[in-house]
């Protein structure tokens, strides 16, 4: 077996992952074109007074966790709020030095209340554990939205943009050492810019000071069998980045 093979079995990678059907779950690829620019979008600059904006933020600034917890299984500021069985926070160590964080909660997600628990959950699971991690030790796990986009389609940019303050305020209260975007929807948001994750992987960001890199989506990696062992070399890279930290 070459060296590559054992990694990616090691990694559970290999043809274990290999779906016959694309799963239902499966989110946006990051590889297709540009989403929408970030930010406050038009119309509901037009349509809300900022000041009113700005209040929501403030609040969602100041919450602890319980009333985080409340506060977003309670939330209607934007559309996803319609068609979600419950919204899903996040899950994990509220210490930890690592977020991961997603693009948003799939059918299995939306029904049991936890991120990353479908296909691309089992994946991420076995992500981290090929760097000696494991889901609530340490590690943070939370998405960009917190209600499921109908359909699994990759959020709208006022979507991101209702949502942006409780992961705002989840980095705030975790303080994480390293943030890990998955995909790049997850990049987008937490870095306000266009991302490509291929340009953009291997390099190390930072979000208000705490470092931040970027990674494929694991959903993308379940259809994707070349990009595999760029993900591996990613895992390293965290991993290098987090000892150095
Ligand atoms: N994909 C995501 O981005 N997040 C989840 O929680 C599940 C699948
Ligand atoms: Fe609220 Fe976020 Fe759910 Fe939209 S996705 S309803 S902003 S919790």
């Amino acid at each position: 077996m070459s060296r590559r093979d054992g990694i990616l079995r090691e990694l559970g990678l290999g043809p274990i992952w290999r779906l016959r059907d694309r799963p239902a779950d499966v989110v946006a690829d990051v590889a297709t074109d540009a989403a929408a620019p970030l930010g406050v979008p038009p119309q509901l600059t037009l349509t809300t007074p900022v000041a009113l904006g700005d209040d929501r933020a403030a609040r969602i600034a100041a919450m602890g966790w319980d009333e985080l917890k409340t506060a977003v299984a309670d939330c209607r500021a934007c559309a996803l709020c319609q068609a979600r069985k419950q919204a899903v926070l996040g899950v994990g160590d509220i210490d930890a030095d690592w977020l991961f964080v997603g693009e948003g909660p799939g059918a299995e997600e939306d029904e049991r209340g936890e991120p990353f628990v479908g296909q691309a959950g089992k994946l991420l699971d076995a992500m981290l554990a090929a760097i000696d991690l494991k889901r609530g030790e340490d590690v943070y796990i939370g998405n960009s939205v917190k209600c499921r986009p109908p359909g699994n389609r990759t959020p709208e940019a006022e979507e991101t943009a209702a949502c942006w303050p409780y992961l705002e305020r989840q980095i705030a209260l975790i303080k994480p050492k390293l943030i890990v975007a998955l995909g790049r929807p997850a990049a987008q948001t937490l870095l306000r810019s266009e991302v490509k994750i291929s340009a953009s992987r291997g390099r190390l960001f930072e979000h208000q000071g705490i470092p931040l890199v970027v990674t494929y989506h694991p959903a993308y990696l379940l259809r994707t069998l070349h990009d595999k062992a760029r993900a591996w070399e990613d895992l390293c890279f965290m991993r290098r980045t987090m000892k150095g930290l």
